[in-house]
């Protein structure tokens, strides 16, 4: 496995409830390190842009709503193969649909309101780190370059 990076998200409806801490101490447990993050509660435009790639989507207007409806966490992961172990320990999109154990499972409500975001490949995950992050703000704790 190769040193990755990857940005992940407590939605608003993972921080209503609680879980900014659940989610990261589970993403630890896993052997991942949090090489940076900060609250922040997403502007409409900066929602738009960060889900551009759903624009067509019949769900757009509303993730777009409920994604700006409060605070949000932001932190970009990093570790061994950290794309797909993010992805892993969050469970399918829809919780109806992930697995028992996972992040969805155990706290999402819908397929929209599902507490936790993560980078679904090597090229969204550059574009979604750089989209929050700027490179000085992102620790290095890895040992690669
Ligand atoms: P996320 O991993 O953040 O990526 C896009 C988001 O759109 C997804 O999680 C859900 O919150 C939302 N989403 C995806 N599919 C649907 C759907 N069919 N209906 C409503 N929301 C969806």
């Amino acid at each position: 496995m190769s040193l990755e990076r990857t940005l992940s998200i407590v939605k608003p409806d993972g921080v209503e409830k609680n879980l900014i801490g659940e989610v990261v101490r589970r993403f630890e447990a896993a052997g991942l390190r949090v090489a940076g993050a900060r609250m922040l509660h997403l502007s409409r435009r900066q929602a738009e842009g960060f889900y551009a790639v759903h624009q067509a989507r019949p769900f757009f207007a509303s993730l777009v709503e409920f994604m700006t409806s409060g605070p949000c966490f932001v932190m970009v992961l990093e570790g061994d193969g950290a794309i797909l172990k993010v992805r892993d320990l969050m469970g399918a999109t829809d919780p109806a649909k992930a697995a028992p154990g996972t992040i969805r499972k155990d706290f999402a409500s819908s397929i929209e309101r599902n507490v936790v975001h993560g980078s679904d490949g090597p090229d969204t995950a550059r574009f979604e780190t750089g989209y929050f992050f700027a490179e000085f703000e992102l620790a290095r704790r890895g040992g690669a370059a």
